[in-house]
């Protein structure tokens, strides 16, 4: 059966990258196919996380998932360390992910930067315990980012590798990335050619969901762009990257193409479209921290949604790390 998975890290506020690339998806998805979204707090501590500051960060994740439309009543939503089976199963997949694998993956290369031999061997091993999230639940559709694809990539090959080394045709199926529409990868609002992330020094570099109106409207009008109007096709449009941006952001959050953005908006200069992406931006997402703000104020609440969403998560995590300790030949299983 179709099954959705997708986590985000409590790492950090979140931003209008991780709303477009994840969260939207998220509340869509949801209507259609069973859905578990939880909270990577095992991947957070990859690097260094305050041990007083981790379970609101937690919280504040649940919140930002439930501000933007994800309904507990539909969605299982759960923090990942509060399900010990996706810890459990990634040191199985430890053994089967080979070093090679693991060695071409750009992310660890990004974050682990000048300093690898004092990186944490967890951040090494991460994408293998991004494939345990998933894989432990069977899901067949995870919804993320583009910068996740290489990590999903890795999770079809332990799965393939996986159902093979233990003469288990099908077992693991082979997870889809959903990574498809304009919001799969936002830029910097200073720099078309970075992503917008959590560690770019400069907030002005990106919209986080907890910004007010006033925030997000001074952001988009000193979004960096170039002096030309907008042109009439996509092609045209993705050779200037902060004008490709601006266009994709505004068709993410209006839900249309950016081919649709371009035929109301072709012609007309920035001193037009920012205007109007600024009114679109705070229309959608000041609402959400709005809300988020309001489920702050009640963690008991928040705290009995993770709770119910743990237990769920663990009713259906556990039958399938049974039947994989059976293929490996544990004693006991
Ligand atoms: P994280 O916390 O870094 O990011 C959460 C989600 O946001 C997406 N994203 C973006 N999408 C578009 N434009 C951007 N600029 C942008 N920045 C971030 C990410 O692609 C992601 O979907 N490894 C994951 C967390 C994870 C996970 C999993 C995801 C752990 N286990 C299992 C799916 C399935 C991560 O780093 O998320």
């Amino acid at each position: 059966p179709p099954r959705v998975l997708s986590g985000v890290q409590p790492s950090g506020a979140l931003h209008l990258g991780n709303y477009l690339g994840a969260l939207v998806k998220f509340t869509r998805l949801q209507h259609e196919i069973d859905t578990f979204i939880f909270v990577a707090d095992l991947h957070a501590i990859t690097v260094w996380q305050d041990p007083a500051a981790l379970a609101q960060q937690t919280r504040e994740i649940a919140a930002a998932y439930i501000a933007s439309g994800l309904d507990p009543d539909k969605a299982t939503i759960f923090p990942q360390s509060a399900v010990r089976e996706h810890a459990e199963l990634s040191w199985i997949f430890n053994c089967v992910a080979r070093l090679g694998w693991l060695d071409r993956m750009t992310q660890f290369k990004e974050k682990s930067g000048k300093h690898k031999e004092r990186s944490s061997v967890g951040l090494y091993t991460y994408p293998v315990l991004q494939a345990a999230d998933i894989l432990i639940y069977k899901a067949t559709h995870v919804p993320v980012g583009e910068d996740q694809k290489q990590h999903l990539e890795l999770t079809r090959d332990i799965a393939q590798k996986f159902n093979h080394d233990f003469n288990a045709p099908g077992f693991f199926p082979l997870p889809d990335p959903l990574i498809q529409g304009p919001g799969a990868r936002v830029m910097s609002l200073r720099d078309g050619s970075a992503k917008m992330s959590k560690s770019d020094p400069s907030d002005y570099s990106r919209i986080n969901l907890t910004d007010t109106a006033d925030d997000i409207a001074a952001k988009v009008k000193k979004a960096r762009t170039d002096p030309e109007p907008l042109p009439e096709t996509i092609e045209e449009l993705a050779t200037r990257a902060e004008a490709d941006n601006l266009v994709g952001i505004f068709a993410a959050l209006a839900g249309k193409t950016k081919a649709e953005v371009l035929a109301d908006y072709a012609g007309k200069g920035f001193g037009t479209f920012k205007p109007a992406l600024a009114e679109l931006a705070v229309e959608s997402l000041a609402p959400v921290g709005e809300r988020m703000r309001g489920l702050l104020g009640d963690p008991a609440v928040l705290d009995a949604i993770l709770a119910k969403g743990a237990e769920k998560a663990r009713e259906a995590a556990a039958p399938t790390l049974a039947e994989v300790k059976k293929l490996v030949g544990f004693w006991g299983a």
